[in-house]
C-alpha cells in the first residue's frame, strides 16, 4: 500500500517529482462526517479555514462529496472519483481509479507551476478509505456531537499521529464546541 512510488514506475508515470498527501476531514466524536448526502453542521469559520488549507492544491474526492459541493471550488483542480464512465460535470477532472486520482493530482500540480506539493484527501467516507494509508498529514475538525448515524471515517490507529496543534472553539446558540488539530503520521515520511 505504501509502495506507491513503484507502482507510479511501473505505470511508466515520468515525473519523478514527489508530493504529498494531506486529509482535510471534519468529524464527530464518533467518526461520523455526514449524512451520506451533506454535512450535519454548520461551525463558523470552518469553511474559510478548509479554503485557506486547500487553496492552490488538487482535492481527491468522491462523485458523492462532489454532488454535495455542486460545483468546482474556485482556486484548487476537483480531481473526482466515479465508476460511472460516462460521468462528467463541468469542472470535474473525471478518474476511475484512486491511482490515476493521484496521478491527475501530480500532473495539475505540475502544470500550474507552483511550488505547492501537497494533495488533499478531500472525501468522503469512501475515499478517505481509499487514501487514509497514503496520507503523511490529517488537518481534523473535531465536532463535539455524537450523531447516532451516518457516513464513518474509516478506523486508524491514532497512536501511528502525533498531533501537531490543537485550537478550542467553544459552543454558539447554533452550532455545537470543535476543534482545531493537525496530525502527522509518525512512522515514516509519505509521499506519492
Ligand atoms: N466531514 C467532512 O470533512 C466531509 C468531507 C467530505 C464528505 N463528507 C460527507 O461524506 C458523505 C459522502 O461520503 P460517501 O462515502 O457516501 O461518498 P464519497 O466517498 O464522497 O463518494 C463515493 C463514490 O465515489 C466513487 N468511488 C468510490 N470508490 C471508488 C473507486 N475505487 N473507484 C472509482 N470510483 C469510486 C463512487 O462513485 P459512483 O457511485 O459514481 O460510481 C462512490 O459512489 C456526505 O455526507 C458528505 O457530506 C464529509
Amino acid at each position: 500500500m505504501h509502495n506507491l512510488e513503484a507502482i507510479l514506475t511501473e505505470k511508466k508515470y515520468k515525473n519523478p517529482r514527489k508530493h504529498q498527501m494531506i486529509c482535510v476531514v471534519a468529524m464527530s466524536n464518533n467518526g461520523i462526517i455526514g449524512d451520506g448526502n451533506d454535512l450535519i453542521w454548520h461551525l463558523p469559520g470552518d469553511l474559510l479555514r478548509v479554503k485557506k488549507i486547500t487553496m492552490g492544491c488538487p482535492l481527491i474526492m468522491g462523485r458523492r462529496t462532489w454532488a454535495s459541493i455542486g460545483k468546482a471550488l474556485p482556486g484548487r483542480a476537483s480531481i473526482v472519483l466515479t465508476r460511472d464512465t460516462s460521468w462528467s460535470a463541468n469542472g470535474a477532472i473525471v478518474v476511475h481509479n484512486f491511482l490515476d486520482a493521484i496521478i491527475e493530482s501530480k500532473n495539475w500540480l505540475i502544470n500550474q507551476q507552483t511550488e505547492e506539493n501537497r494533495l488533499i484527501l478531500f472525501g468522503g467516507g469512501e475515499i478517505y478509505s481509499l487514501g487514509i494509508d497514503f496520507c503523511q498529514e490529517i488537518e481534523l475538525t473535531r465536532v463535539f456531537l455524537e450523531p447516532e448515524k451516518g457516513t464513518k471515517f474509516p478506523d486508524i490507529d491514532w497512536q501511528d499521529w502525533n498531533e501537531l496543534n490543537c485550537e478550542h472553539h467553544a459552543s454558539g446558540p447554533n452550532y455545537p464546541s470543535y476543534s482545531y488539530h493537525r496530525f502527522r503520521y509518525n512512522k515514516l515520511v509519505r509521499y506519492v
